[in-house]
């Protein structure tokens, strides 16, 4: 039997129409929602998410703030903006794109940005805030990885999950969100012994290591969710971290690549922005 495949590209059209309405209602109360996206430099894979970011962000019906600055600038320059931005009343949500060039220092420009505004949830006091199980900015990807996980297995109760990855971007926050859903959890990398064995004990299986095809078919467990997080570019075009031809034959459930994950995390860029605005004037 062949997985069920999970329709990220549906479930984030589905999740922005709710934000659009939403963003409607806040308008008539004469409030919009913006968000500011701030890219240094000119990485070509970074100008297309941010393109991408702001077409989004006017189509749900929120303003879009584009900064552009140039790859030399220095990062005083760049915290100043941030400082700006950080004091203006009609910026929502700031996400500076990532990765930054190699002068500046990515952490100190992150914990620049005010944390009530921090709609990547990259600060360290969201960090903190998530890891202590407290209200905080959750980050965008596995955001929307665990949407997509509770819509295709309702309660999380009690499953084990591994997730194939540690970094702070994903790995880490989506073993955090797994464990406040009561999932007992596994964070695992590339140099975990008997990788395989563990994600065979997997009922979820989230990979997030940026390799391509990395997860091989006969690690997923049968019937098992498997969340693909990877996009990487190869000579047979873009592909997931796992196998997926492979894979799908034994999962229960599978987000392709492309289609899966990739479209969840702009529109839940859009819905922190529009939980950021709420918090804001509420
Ligand atoms: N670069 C790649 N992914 C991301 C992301 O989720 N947020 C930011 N700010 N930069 C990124």
């Amino acid at each position: 039997m062949t997985a069920t495949l999970i329709d990220g590209k549906a479930f984030a059209a589905s999740l922005r129409q709710r934000i659009a309405t939403q963003v409607a209602t806040l308008k008539e109360k004469g409030i919009t929602p913006g968000l500011a996206v701030v890219l240094v430099g000119e990485d070509p894979a970074s100008q297309v998410y941010v393109r991408s970011k702001g077409k989004q962000t006017l189509e749900v019906g929120m303003n879009s703030y584009e900064h552009k600055l140039p790859e030399d600038t220095p990062e005083a320059d760049l915290l100043a903006l941030i400082d700006r931005l950080n004091n203006d009343p009609a910026v929502n949500g700031i996400l500076v794109q990532l990765p930054l060039p190699r002068h500046m220092d990515e952490a100190a420009v992150i914990n620049a940005i005010d944390p009530a505004k921090d709609v990547d949830g990259f600060h360290i006091l969201n960090v903190g805030l998530l890891a202590t199980g407290q209200k905080a900015m959750v980050p965008c990807t596995p955001l929307g990885c665990l949407m997509m996980l509770r819509d295709q297995l309702g309660s999380l109760s009690g499953k084990r999950a591994v997730v194939v990855g540690r970094s702070n971007i994903v790995g880490k926050p989506m073993a955090q969100l797994l464990l406040r859903d009561s999932a007992t959890v596994t964070i695992a990398h590339s140099r975990t012994a008997d990788l395989p064995d563990l994600c065979r004990q997997a009922d979820i299986l989230v990979a997030a290591v940026g390799r391509p095809h990395f997860v091989q078919g006969d690690w997923v467990k049968p019937g098992a969710t498997v969340i693909d997080v990877g996009i990487n570019r190869t000579d047979d075009g873009l592909v997931g971290d796992v196998d997926f031809a492979a894979a799908r034959q034994i999962a229960g459930a599978i987000t392709p690549v492309p289609g899966g994950v990739g479209p969840m995390t702009i529109a839940c860029l859009l819905a922190n922005t529009l939980t950021a605005t709420a918090r804001a004037n509420g």
